[in-house]
């Protein structure tokens, strides 16, 4: 039975349908993150009403409802209520004419068991010591380092000595468990998401002692202080930073404090710079036109712009730019295998992506995206497009991706050619096994351990992780023997 009122959402959806059925063919590359559903077919009745009546405003694939902050409760009851009698006030109509008390009842149902997976990110056992188990060995933490209220970088430095950035502006040499501060570390705009962020070693470091690192940049313009993520090269003299120079500044500067994005990667004698949208996608990530927000940039390491960078500016010199349309990537790495460039990116709600970076792409932040915003709107109901290049795995409910490395090293049964990405928001070290390019299987470790920052593996082979716990922490991983 159609309502009258009906007709015309049931169009609209029914083209949403068609047209996410097309996409379903090209795209393969759901694992269990995605939630079930749609992908059975519409075998039920529930299926089946889902798609004609509600797809259209809460996402082929509950989107909505993933990720949700329930307004009138999640139980069956609440759902069914929901259902018959719509929150007019707030653009839910009532289907109470529309569906029988079973097929309303079935519908909510359907609901609930298509949500189920975001269940698995509640795991309320707090750690208790320092041994967590996994799916091959039992891992043992040691702590390398304490004391930095949020680590948001780690670096290493010979003997053992690591370098940890805390955000809010101090810079650490770590050895034996004892911080020593870094002096000359620039000012940084120490809000919301900014401050003193990721930090790498010169592939040269033994012999020059240069590192990179990123920070939020600050600039006052008419009495209002305006932030961007900048990149500065210095010599670490002993306890000091010496022969400062920023090689990297992306314009335009803003007035918000968030989506800084700013990892750093070397290789091969680029330096690879990840910047994000600084929470203005409708401007930023999309434009070419002089805008280094919501990219992925590329430069030589002394701050010189490659003239083989894919863009030219409108007098035809080489930009920083290498990719765009990027929302806030944290992370990036090389995958050791194939040479190419990993990056993670947060989505919007739901969406945080895994994408391969190629010069010139355009990835699709917002145009595209599996996300929807945070206030429940839908921002795009295409997850793909002609022009854009498609996330090879994404996270809904969004994980929160923060550093990533790729593990290289035999200290760890089973791991050895996949891939780590730390969660902040479900406070995890999130391990993709990969098979080629598509991740085949996920695995949550170390459950529990606060907001995860950094990940690497050290030249030991050992993994690192820089935690936002009680006491602001940096561990190695260990594979426990008894
Ligand atoms: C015309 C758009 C539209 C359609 C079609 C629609 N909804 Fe909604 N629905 C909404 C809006 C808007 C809200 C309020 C959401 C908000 O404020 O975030 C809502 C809210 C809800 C809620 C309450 C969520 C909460 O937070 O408590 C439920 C449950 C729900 N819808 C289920 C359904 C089901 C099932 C269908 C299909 C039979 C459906 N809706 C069809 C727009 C729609």
């Amino acid at each position: 039975m159609i309502n009258k009122n009906f007709l015309f959402p049931a169009i609209a959806i029914t083209s949403v349908v068609m047209f996410s059925c097309i996409k379903k063919e090209k795209k393969e590359n759901y694992t269990q993150s995605t939630p079930v559903i749609a992908e059975k077919g519409y075998q039920t009745d529930a299926a089946q009403n889902y798609h004609n009546y509600c797809a259209g405003c809460h996402g082929e694939k509950m989107d909505m409802f993933v990720d949700r902050q329930w307004k009138h409760g999640r139980e069956l009851k609440d759902l069914v209520f929901g259902i018959k009698n719509g929150y007019k006030d707030e653009g839910m109509p009532a289907f109470a004419e529309t569906f029988s008390d079973k097929e309303t009842e079935e519908l909510a149902q359907y609901i609930l068991d298509g949500i189920k997976n975001v269940d698995r990110y509640n795991f309320d056992d707090k750690p208790k010591t320092n041994l967590f188990e996994s799916d091959n060995f039992t891992i043992k933490l040691d702590t390398v380092a304490t004391g930095i209220a949020v680590p948001w970088g780690i670096a290493f430095l010979s003997g053992g000595e690591l370098l940890v950035t805390d955000r809010g502006g101090k810079m650490y040499r770590v050895k034996d468990r004892k911080n020593t501060e870094v002096n000359g570390v620039p000012d940084v705009v120490a809000e919301g998401q900014g401050g003193l962020l990721d930090v790498v070693t010169d592939v040269d470091y033994e012999n020059n002692s240069i590192i990179y690192f990123s920070y939020s940049k600050g600039k006052k313009v008419n009495g209002k202080t305006l932030a961007t993520t900048a990149v500065m090269r210095a010599k670490l003299n002993g306890n000091k930073l010496t022969d400062q120079k920023i090689i990297f500044e992306a314009n335009p500067y803003a007035p918000t404090r968030h989506h800084y994005g700013s990892r750093l990667v070397l290789d091969k004698g680029y330096l690879y710079i990840s910047v994000g949208e600084r929470g203005n996608e409708n401007q930023n990530p999309q434009s070419l036109d002089d805008n280094q927000l919501g990219k992925i940039h590329r430069i030589y390491p002394d701050g010189r712009i490659p003239a083989n960078n894919p863009f030219k500016d409108d007098k035809g010199k080489p930009t920083t730019v290498y990719c765009y349309g990027n929302r806030n990537p944290q992370s990036l790495a090389i995958n050791p295998s194939t040479g190419e460039l990993w990056e993670t990116e947060h989505g919007p709600r739901g969406g945080d992506e895994i994408n391969i970076i190629k010069p010139g792409d355009n990835y699709g932040w917002p145009k595209v995206s599996y996300g929807i915003n945070y206030n429940g709107k839908v921002i795009t109901d295409k997850t793909t497009g002609p022009g854009f290049t498609d996330p090879i795995h994404y996270w809904i409910p969004s994980i929160a991706p923060s550093g990533m490395t790729f593990v290289t090293s035999d200290h760890y049964k089973g791991w050895k050619g996949n891939l780590l990405v730390g969660s902040l928001r479900f406070q995890y070290l999130n391990l993709c096994y990969l098979e080629g390019n598509k991740v085949v299987k996920e695995e949550m470790l170390l459950k529990n351990i606060g907001r995860l920052r950094d990940v690497r593996q050290g030249p030991d082979g050992f993994i690192y992780v820089a935690v936002e716990d009680a006491k602001g922490s940096v561990f190695r991983l260990r594979k426990f023997t008894p």
